[in-house]
């Protein structure tokens, strides 16, 4: 990993560095780390978890194994099994319950300390799926919101990381997700 940042050389605005992909995640050859959402097991579970695992093989279960869990908002690195990239970070979203729970700090967190652990471990090209708007029930408009606007940040407190990809399930959430991606910030 090259552990310098040359800041001569010019970034692209964060806003240019995001895209937004239909479809599975896994299939995703062209990141260096796809993003899991996972429990705080770390162990599996459904979903694009399930996905990942089955698409990685017995591997990446065996390295999650050795990582101890994970709290939600904070992300964990291994390597990739058959997967297409080179890493897995997994991060663990919040369950929603209402709004009232620190939920947004919480999945901005989750996207925040991805983007961190991503550069540390020097891989450029991050996919993500869309945190908590599955079986942990966030609504994808607010999620869409959260996701976009901490995506940016991190991307600009992280020049090294030059891109963010989205994969987003279905057309209700690739809408959301282009909504929020193209509403101003502030
Ligand atoms: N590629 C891209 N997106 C996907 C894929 C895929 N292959 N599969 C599902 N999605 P979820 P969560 C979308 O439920 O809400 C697991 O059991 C899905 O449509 O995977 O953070 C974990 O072990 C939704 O928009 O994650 C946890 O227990 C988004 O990915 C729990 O679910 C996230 O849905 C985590 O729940």
């Amino acid at each position: 990993m090259n552990s310098t940042v040359d800041d001569r050389t010019p970034h692209p605005p964060a806003s240019g560095r995001v895209t937004l992909h239909r479809g599975d995640i896994t299939t995703d050859a062209a990141a260096d780390a796809i993003v899991n959402a996972a429990n705080s097991t770390l162990l599996g579970g459904g979903g694009v978890d399930g996905a990942i695992h089955r698409a990685a093989g017995p591997a990446l279960l065996a390295e999650c194994r050795q990582l101890g869990g994970c709290i939600a908002g904070d992300a964990k690195v291994t390597g990739a099994g058959r997967l297409p990239v080179d890493r897995v970070i997994h991060t663990v979203g919040p369950v929603w319950r209402g709004g009232g729970a620190g939920e947004a700090a919480l999945l901005a967190s989750c996207y925040r300390c991805s983007i961190e652990v991503a550069d540390t471990a020097g891989c450029a090209v991050v996919a993500f799926p869309a945190i908590s708007c599955g079986v942990y029930g966030y609504p994808l408009e607010e999620a869409a919101a959260v996701a976009t606007a901490a995506v940016q940040a991190a991307l600009a407190a992280h020049p090294r990381v030059r891109e963010v990809r989205f994969w987003l399930f279905g057309d209700a959430a690739y809408s959301a997700f282009e909504r929020a991606l193209h509403r101003p910030i502030g």
